[in-house]
């Protein structure tokens, strides 16, 4: 559904007395990723639930910089209380050796949803909501790829975790979502914010997501955010990814390096089910490059992908 502003107070109103019937005297918990669906859903359902919703972040080692401790900020600012549970080693363990992007997109599901029953049965809570959303779903059904919130479709009896699963954004589209967080008060920085997908950093890595790869793909994340963001662009989504692949290149010293190659991808898209690249200015371009290099001393080459979507994903896992 693309929402209308005049829509979404009734959208809102509705999804509220879904969450209120829904959960009854329960309680409800809510897994943050930072991410604007999540964020969404976690006011809608605060508003409707008050006390009785636990919201937590899981850190699994693959969001953003500085991402738990600015969602935990913002929430705190809504009078929401957020927990953040370390989860950083069950997520490595789970995917060290894996390089095929489905089987790292399902140890990643089997890991979160592993770690959230435990979160689920501490809480006490019977449901947990999720900001999954109408896109979400079509990808999955089409077999795109296997989206880590589309239950049903992949497989996955949410009881086996001790959860009843409630979705009350899956009507929506990203745009809809935006205007949802607005009309509810979320701030700019998070209802602006680009989408960022559930298995995180992982679906930027190719090859096997090890901590120090990771943190390479962490650290190139900012630089591209920040340069799109000081030239005035804004992109539906852009980002840095590290290629399972290397490239010769030389240190400060002047030494070899046989080393990393990092990909800019910048995207124009309404509903990430199609996209094109963005006309990044060269300047800008070159910019990210000669930072991603001074800055990641393991890292030689910096590319800029053209290819749009179809054919190629918007992720790359
Ligand atoms: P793709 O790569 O399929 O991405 O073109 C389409 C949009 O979905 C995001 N994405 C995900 N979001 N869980 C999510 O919550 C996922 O597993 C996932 N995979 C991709 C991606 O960032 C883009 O906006």
């Amino acid at each position: 559904m693309a929402i209308k502003k005049m829509d979404a107070k009734a959208f809102i109103e509705e999804k509220i007395d879904y969450l209120k019937e829904s959960v009854g005297r329960e309680k409800a918990i809510v897994a943050l990723s930072g991410g604007v669906d999540s964020s969404v859903a976690a006011v809608l359902a605060h508003k409707a639930l008050g006390e009785r919703l636990q919201a937590v972040f899981l850190d699994d080692g693959l969001m953003r910089q500085g991402e738990g401790e600015e969602v935990k900020s913002v929430f705190a600012k809504l009078g929401i209380d957020l927990s953040i549970k370390d989860v950083q080693r069950e997520f490595f363990d789970a995917l060290k050796g894996l390089i095929d992007p489905e089987e790292k997109r399902k140890a990643f599901r089997d890991t979160f949803y592993k770690a959230l029953g435990i979160v689920v049965k501490e809480s006490q809570a019977k449901f947990m909501i999720q900001g999954t959303i109408k896109a979400d779903v079509m990808e999955t059904k089409r077999g795109v790829k296997t989206q880590h919130n589309v239950l049903e479709q992949i497989g996955v009896d949410p009881s086996k975790y001790g959860l009843k699963i409630l979705e009350p954004l899956v009507e929506l589209f990203k745009p809809g979502v935006r205007e949802v967080g607005r009309v509810l008060g979320l701030p700019a920085e998070i209802s602006e914010r680009m989408p960022f997908p559930g298995p995180g950093l992982a679906t930027r890595c190719v090859g096997e997501c090890t901590p120090e790869r990771i943190e390479i793909v962490r650290k190139a994340h900012v630089i591209v955010e920040d340069e799109i963001k000081k030239a005035g662009l804004k992109p539906f989504q852009a980002f840095a990814v590290l290629l399972n692949d290397r490239g010769t290149g030389l240190d400060a010293e002047g030494n070899r390096n046989f080393g990393n190659i990092v990909v800019v991808r910048s995207i124009e898209s309404k509903d990430a089910l199609t996209g094109t690249a963005t006309d990044v200015p060269m300047p800008v371009l070159k910019k990210i490059s000669e930072r991603v290099v001074a800055e990641i001393p393991s890292v030689t080459r910096v590319l800029y992908e053209l290819t749009g979507k179809p054919p190629a994903t918007i992720e790359y896992i």
